[in-house]
């Protein structure tokens, strides 16, 4: 009689348990849950346009791009000859510190603003000179949904037609469709806070122990100097100096290798001395992709102190590997 009660209780307990799980399965496994209804952020509010991706893919905006996902947006054209491309490689920057998560659990879009020039093949071409990896789409559509999408998530930037497109805006929108978060950042912050943002705390995640860095491992704080923080802001996303190319070259040395001059005017008008069919330029311009290094706008004293940067840099890395 105990023994009898005793397992029907173990089994009831049992189904109970079963049933439990399905019921957890189910909701893990189901459909992509958007929203929930009467959030002020969810199918009512998103524009579900219809847009094209790189690959010539039709999609659409809430059902396929955003809707229970977390999603990094902005808005880009391939023509454009100020720091858009730094965005660029910003994100890019962003996207191999975030890793393979990028598509599985964090999608990246960006979608044209110039769509009559950006066709699906023009913006393919664009992602692989920055070496786009996958779970990163880049996007075009009607000019008119465009720029509703523009103006329902913030990202309009300048009223005046005349002037949409060098003024558009630079800001990046990161949310979790499902929980309703939304924030506006700029790609020029910190990177580790981005990853941070969108990786963790977007997603409701806590940083893994092991993913913390200790103190111990901290590189040693080098004395900030004004072409020190230049550098970290405007050009490690392309350039490193002495670990490699990136979308750029390696700057190692290149204050000995190249006259004082023409680094000078280089740093401060790329555009300027390429369009010069200047030799130099048009080699390096060929043997990086065609992908120009954009005109940052920067001012004769910054491109002093990024030269001393440079110089300083060089030195202190090429002693280091000598003493080794
Ligand atoms: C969007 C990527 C990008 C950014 C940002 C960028 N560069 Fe470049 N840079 C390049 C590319 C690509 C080249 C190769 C030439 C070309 O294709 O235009 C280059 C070339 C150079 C060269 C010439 C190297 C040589 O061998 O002579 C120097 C110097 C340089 N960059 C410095 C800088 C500095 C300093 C900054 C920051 C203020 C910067 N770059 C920002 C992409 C970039």
């Amino acid at each position: 009689m105990m023994r009898k009660s005793l397992v029907g209780l173990l089994r009831s307990n049992l189904l109970a348990i079963l049933f439990f799980i399905g019921i957890a399965l189910a909701l893990e496994s189901g459909p992509t849950r958007g929203a929930p209804p009467g959030s002020p952020w969810g199918a009512d509010y998103f524009p579900n346009i219809n847009l094209v991706n790189q690959d010539g893919k039709d999609v659409r905006f809430y059902d396929d791009l955003i809707k229970g996902k977390v999603v990094v947006i902005n808005f880009i054209f391939t023509n454009c000859k100020l720091s858009c491309s730094l965005e660029t490689a910003r994100l890019r920057h962003l996207q191999a510190l975030l890793g393979d998560r990028v598509g599985s659990d964090v999608f990246i879009y960006s979608i044209t603003i110039d769509p009559a020039h950006d066709t699906p093949a023009v913006l393919k071409e664009y992602a692989e000179k920055f070496g786009v990896a996958p779970g990163w789409q880049f996007l075009t559509g009607k000019e008119a949904d465009i720029t509703l999408l523009r103006r329902k998530l913030g990202l309009l930037g300048s009223q005046d037609p005349a002037d949409q497109l060098d003024n558009h805006n630079l800001s990046v929108l990161v949310g979790n469709e499902a929980t309703g978060r939304w924030t506006k950042r700029s790609l020029g912050d910190n990177s580790q806070v981005l990853v941070n943002l969108i990786g963790y705390q977007m997603q409701n995640k806590r940083m893994q122990r092991e993913e913390q860095k200790s103190y111990a491992d901290a590189r040693e704080i080098q004395g900030f100097s004004r072409g020190n923080y230049l550098f970290n802001t405007r050009c490690s996303s392309c350039h490193t100096i002495g670990a490699g190319d990136r979308l750029g070259p390696d700057l190692l040395q290149v204050t000995s290798q190249r006259d004082r001059d023409w680094l000078f005017r280089w740093i401060k008008e790329p555009d300027v001395v390429l369009a010069e069919k200047d030799p130099i330029a048009l080699a390096l311009y060929q043997k990086f992709k065609e992908l120009s290094m954009p005109n940052l706008q920067l001012s004769d004293i910054d491109v002093a102190a990024l030269i001393d940067y440079l110089e300083k840099q060089s030195r202190l890395i090429t002693s280091s590997n000598e003493s080794k």
